[in-house]
């Protein structure tokens, strides 16, 4: 029998990208699809959708309402993902033409979701932590592994908690045979994921021998053949000394960390109910940064949340120049359902919250260049991952630079001495030495 085709779309972060993998697994392996970049002979059509912020949940029905016109008769379209979790059955209602709906977590229902009309998968509570995936990567070389799920931290900004549900870990059995499957079949580097990768261990869904991050990434950083580990999002949080001092020792532990800020302010940060205070947070970032050589720290930060003063906004903006992020993530803050946030009164007009983002940017964007220039003549060991235009091949190093080179397949996979030559703010240009 020839293979169905599906087509999928991947919208959010990393643990979207791995649900969406996991789809793939399942229905590749156990329903006979083949992938297709072609939306018009595709038999199913899946969004994989995210819900952090607005914008992208008003573009689901637009974008749905374009695959009906595009798709062949009698090709299904399914709605998963964040959105699907919090929209449940009104997703039905304003696209009627939707055959079903499963939300995140409930990524192991996909085979009985594509053979029930109208199938509804948005149970918050269902616990897949120990369901075991048909196996399917993007990359070879770097494998992305799920060490969690859900969230229970309920930061009054963040709908996460209600589309993944509550925080649970995933045995380490699973985890430790997946990465050691990943290593042999090419894999060089492993890239653990959860909401809060360092909680690991608080709550599992059986009995299971006591175990935190740190013990988790000792153990994983065994496996013969793994050259790096990467993870995230850990949470400030939750960086206890133990941490930091495995963090810095471990030599296959990729020098490089997200650590999500949010806000300078500790009035703010205690609206937002994140749990630590601008004190501690970097009170971590500059032992990381004197523990480890060459470490770089990434950020999330929000501007203009609810009651956020020019002071408090000023608190952020130095907490940037104090840490002096390798890269920033910054957003508006956007309104979203179900979160205490939303129902703040202090809401902070449209023109102030893009004004703040803009100067926050732009104050980072000085920053790195000054970063970025001091890369120059230096030389890195980059893993080659990505083909580009132009014979240029891409690659990161361990603090995650990107960093790209004149060089074609066979560099795939390959760890190289890199000497850089040019650096620019988005890549570092080298050559091999
Ligand atoms: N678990 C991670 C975050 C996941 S969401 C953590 O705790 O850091 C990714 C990022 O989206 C968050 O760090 C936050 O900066 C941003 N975000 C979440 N909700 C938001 C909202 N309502 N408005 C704007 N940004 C938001
Ligand atoms: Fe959202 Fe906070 Fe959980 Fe991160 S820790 S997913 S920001 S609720
Ligand atoms: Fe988006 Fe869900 Fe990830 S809301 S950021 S896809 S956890």
């Amino acid at each position: 029998m020839s293979a169905k085709k599906l087509f999928i779309q991947t919208l959010g972060c990393a643990m979207n990208v791995r649900d969406s993998e996991h789809i793939i697994a399942e229905l590749t392996q156990k329903e006979n699809y083949s992938l297709t970049e072609d939306i018009q002979e595709a038999d199913l059509i899946l969004i994989n959708t995210c819900s952090v912020r607005e914008k992208p949940v008003h573009k689901l029905f637009s974008e749905v309402g374009a695959f009906k016109k595009l798709k062949k008769n009698g090709a299904k379209i399914g709605v998963c993902g964040c959105t699907a979790s919090h929209l449940g059955a009104e997703i039905f209602k304003k696209a009627p033409y939707v055959d079903f709906v499963l939300g995140a977590r409930n990524v192991s229902k996909i085979t009985q979701a594509i053979k029930i009309p109208k199938f509804l998968g948005t149970d918050l509570n269902y616990d897949e932590s120990d369901f075991a995936f048909k196996d399917f990567r993007n990359s070879i070389y770097k494998a992305y592994i799920n060490i969690s799920i859900g969230c229970d931290k309920h930061c009054t900004y963040c709908i996460v908690p209600h589309t993944r549900g509550d925080e649970i870990s995933i045995p380490f059995a699973i985890i430790f045979n997946e990465a050691k499957k990943a290593v042999s079949k090419g894999a060089k580097e492993i890239f653990l994921l959860g909401q809060n990768v360092n909680n690991y261990g608080k709550k599992f869904k059986n009995e299971h021998k006591k175990m935190d991050f740190s013990d988790l990434l000792e153990e994983l950083s065994q496996i013969e053949g793994l050259e790096r580990i990467r993870f995230t999002s850990p949470h400030p949080l939750h960086m206890d000394d133990k941490f930091l001092h495995t963090f810095s020792q471990n030599p296959k532990i990729c020098k490089c960390i997200h650590m999500p800020l949010q806000s300078g302010s500790n009035e703010i940060l205690k609206t937002m109910k994140r749990g630590y205070t601008k004190e501690w947070y970097l009170d971590r970032a500059l032992k990381l940064r004197s523990l480890c050589k060459n470490l770089s720290i990434s950020t999330d930060i929000i501007v203009a949340f609810p009651g956020e003063s020019q002071r408090d906004f000023e608190e952020s903006l130095e907490m940037i120049e104090k840490v002096r992020f390798e890269q920033i993530f910054s957003f508006k803050y956007s309104k979203r359902p179900l979160t205490k946030a939303a129902l703040m009164d202090n809401q902070i007009p449209e023109e102030i919250a893009s004004k703040r983002l803009e100067i926050l940017q732009n104050r980072h964007y000085e920053i790195l260049d000054e970063i970025v220039k001091k890369q120059e003549n230096q030389i890195f060991e980059v893993l080659f991952e990505e083909l580009r235009a132009d014979g240029e091949i891409a690659g990161r190093t361990d603090n995650n630079f990107l960093v790209q080179i004149k060089g074609s397949e066979e560099f795939l996979g390959q760890m190289k001495q890199v000497k850089i030559t040019n650096a620019r703010r988005m890549v570092l240009y080298g050559e091999v030495v």
